[in-house]
């Protein structure tokens, strides 16, 4: 039986940075539907050219007594849509949940060459990853694909974040790790109850002026999630995978869904979940790099040569590491033109 290592085999063991080459293809928004409902199932194929991912949602949103019609339903659209350069996910239900083997079953073995990636959520650590690894190359060689299905982690488990590092090298078929900020803070009880973003209550305040405590004071809200995000991002970019912000569940406040958006993208992350057509072009603009920052990187590659030295631009060091940046920057607008 083929295993996941001989797809990646010549990218393996032993090669230089980076490690191995993931599909670059462009990630931006993880626009998720249910397939149970029948209505959101009839847009699919006009969504379809509008995100880079779609993902029929089997797990959590879906009621237990529609499990299998979501799962009967995500087959059915794969089999009638031409998703064209869209990539088609799926989340499936959790490894601890009844829904789960008959999820994998089914979709590799009837829709295993339209699918992608597989989501996983609630991933503890990397006895996980394997588990699902090794099933899918057994359903694999059973269908006769060819082509290795990709699996994706959701960070969203206190355990999941100890174990981060180990979860995003568990298997060549790791694509990239979510946050999955909800059950994450259920997870490590925390005291919120939105879905991703910021709380009034997690503040700093500068000191008063004088000694009246209530004078000259201001507070600054902080970010519940930067910790995490950047771990994640540090974990999946010494593995060679894509770090993702989750869901950002308020769908009217498009400022904050923004603002969270972007922190998660300047840190590293390369997309989003949408969970409302709102949260599209968001995610679009955000992880797309502005047009000024991609022609300063460009101005800063081509004055710097062979990017070793040091030459000052606009009264700005720029020097080996900073082309590196720029490069960041550059190939990453290259990528999502071509
Ligand atoms: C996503 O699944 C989350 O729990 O935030
Ligand atoms: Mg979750």
């Amino acid at each position: 039986m083929r295993s996941p290592k001989d797809f990646f085999a010549p990218l393996a063991v032993g090669a230089p940075e980076p490690i191995r080459q993931i599909p670059a293809l462009p990630s931006r928004m993880i626009h998720f539907f249910d397939p149970s409902n029948e209505k959101m199932a009839a847009k699919v194929p006009q969504l379809a050219p509008k995100v880079d991912v779609l993902l029929g949602n089997l797990e959590d949103a879906v009621r237990a007594d529609r499990k299998e019609a979501a799962r009967e339903g995500l087959v059915a659209i794969a089999k009638a849509t031409d998703f064209g350069a869209t990539q088609l996910w799926t989340r499936v239900n959790s490894l601890d949940s009844p829904w789960v083997l008959d999820d994998l079953i089914t979709l590799v073995t009837e829709i295993g060459d339209k699918l992608d990636v597989i989501m996983v959520p609630k991933v503890e650590g990397a006895q996980d990853i394997h588990y699902v690894d090794r099933l899918l190359a057994q359903l694999e060689a059973r269908a006769g694909l060819t082509r290795p299905l990709l699996v994706h982690a959701i960070l969203e488990t206190a355990s999941g974040v100890a174990n981060v590092e180990e979860i995003a090298g568990a298997s060549p078929r790791m694509q990239g790790i979510s946050l999955g900020p909800a059950d994450l803070a259920a997870s490590r009880r925390m005291k919120t109850t939105r879905v991703g973003g910021g709380h009034p209550g997690y503040l700093v305040r500068t000191d008063p002026v004088g000694d009246d405590l209530t004078e000259g004071r201001t507070t600054y809200q902080q970010d519940l999630w930067h910790y995490t995000v950047a771990r994640m991002v540090d974990a999946c970019a010494m593995h060679g995978v894509l770090p993702y912000y989750g869901p950002f569940g308020d769908i009217r406040d498009v400022v904050a869904c923004e603002d969270q958006f972007r922190n998660a993208f300047l840190l590293g992350c390369v997309g989003a979940w949408s969970l409302h057509p709102a949260q599209i072009d968001i995610a679009k603009r955000v992880f797309s790099p502005a047009p000024d920052e991609v022609a300063w990187a460009r101005r800063v590659i081509a004055e710097m040569g062979d990017g070793t030295g040091a030459v000052m631009i606009d009264g700005k060091m720029q020097d080996d590491a900073s082309v590196k940046q720029c490069r960041v920057v550059a190939e990453l607008a290259d990528a999502l033109a071509a």
